[in-house]
């Protein structure tokens, strides 16, 4: 194990609100310089290796092509192909990539996995998704929300549907960014208790930011800001997808849930959608969705994060 004289990126918690609040500001800065083709280079000669045990699009290509308009290169590293889908150990294989790259970005299954790569690495580890977080896309939401709506401080924000790692991370960030939050989630996936306890008494006492938990979509998306929501089956659990789609079936966000919500709301979704499933084409093609913006705010804030953690 090394002693640790850098930071990571596992999940919300690792960042202060003034390191989120610096985070944003830096992604519209990168986002204003590459609309006006201003050249950066502050990651010039630096080398990101990027661990990756489930699929990905918009997380790979965002870090792959964020390195490189930032003058560095990265690494796919499918589990597969390397030693460690032969049985290599997380710790080794940390030690050793630390020998080669300057940041590791990795995409898992467990949390834990990322805690080990994290301990035994040497190198900055960021969470490209795992079974609990989903850290940077967050970020890249929050960043979109800005952009429309200006601050999501005391706004009210409703994620509709499972209990997910995405959930968990918006939990997080009503911590963090000050907002108050309702999941609307059917018996049985509802977020980990242990999240929901703990991010409730982070915030006892604080006016600005909430946490509810109501099985009604509706109760959820009355009044509400930002309407979020995701996949009904996550990577991973594609066996249990006959059951979920029958537990969801009241869950789904359409234009009759979006009508009773605030005049402003915006529509989010981290991307792959389930077009008929888990929202509508209508919705999701609507002029609330602000879903392309929030995969393109991906690249920006991802280069946001690795100029914080890798320059
Ligand atoms: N939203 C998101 O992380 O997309 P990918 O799975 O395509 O990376
Ligand atoms: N909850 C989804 C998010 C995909 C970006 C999953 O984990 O598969």
């Amino acid at each position: 194990m090394t002693s640790k004289d850098h930071r990571d990126l596992l999940s919300l918690d690792d960042l202060s609100p003034a390191e989120m609040e610096q985070l944003l500001r830096r992604a519209r800065e990168l986002k204003q310089a590459r609309q006006q083709k201003i050249p950066i280079d502050s990651l010039q000669g630096r080398m990101l290796g990027m661990i990756f045990e489930k699929a990905s699009t918009r997380t790979r290509v965002s870090f792959e092509v964020g390195m490189l308009q930032l003058g560095g290169h990265a690494l796919f590293l499918s589990a597969k192909e390397t030693q460690m889908g032969r049985g290599e150990t997380l710790e080794d294989s940390a030690r050793v990539l630390s020998r080669y790259v300057d940041g590791l970005m990795v995409r898992t299954y467990a949390h834990e996995r990322l805690r080990v790569l994290a301990q035994y690495a040497s190198i900055p580890v960021i969470n490209g998704l795992s079974d609990s977080f989903h850290p940077c896309q967050v970020l890249a939401d929050l960043l979109t929300y800005q952009e429309h709506r200006g601050p999501i401080t005391q706004r009210r924000v409703a994620w509709i549907g499972d209990g997910n790692n995405m959930a968990n991370t918006w939990m997080q960030a009503a911590v963090l960014a000050g907002f108050h939050l309702t999941l609307a989630c059917p018996d049985g996936y509802q977020p980990d208790a242990g999240l929901v306890t703990l991010t409730q008494q982070r915030l006892q006492g604080r006016s600005d930011a909430s946490l509810t938990l109501v099985s009604d979509p509706v109760i959820a998306a009355t009044d509400a800001d930002l309407i979020i929501t995701d996949t009904w089956t996550s990577m991973g659990q594609e066996q249990e997808q006959q059951q979920r789609l029958a537990a969801f079936s009241g869950y789904q966000v359409n234009e009759a849930l979006m009508e009773r919500t605030a005049q402003t709301s915006l529509f989010m979704h981290c991307l792959p959608a389930h077009r008929g499933e888990e929202v509508t084409s209508e919705v999701l093609d609507g002029p609330r969705s602000v879903v392309w913006d929030e995969a393109e705010n991906r690249l920006h804030i991802q280069k946001a994060i690795l100029e914080w953690l890798l320059s």
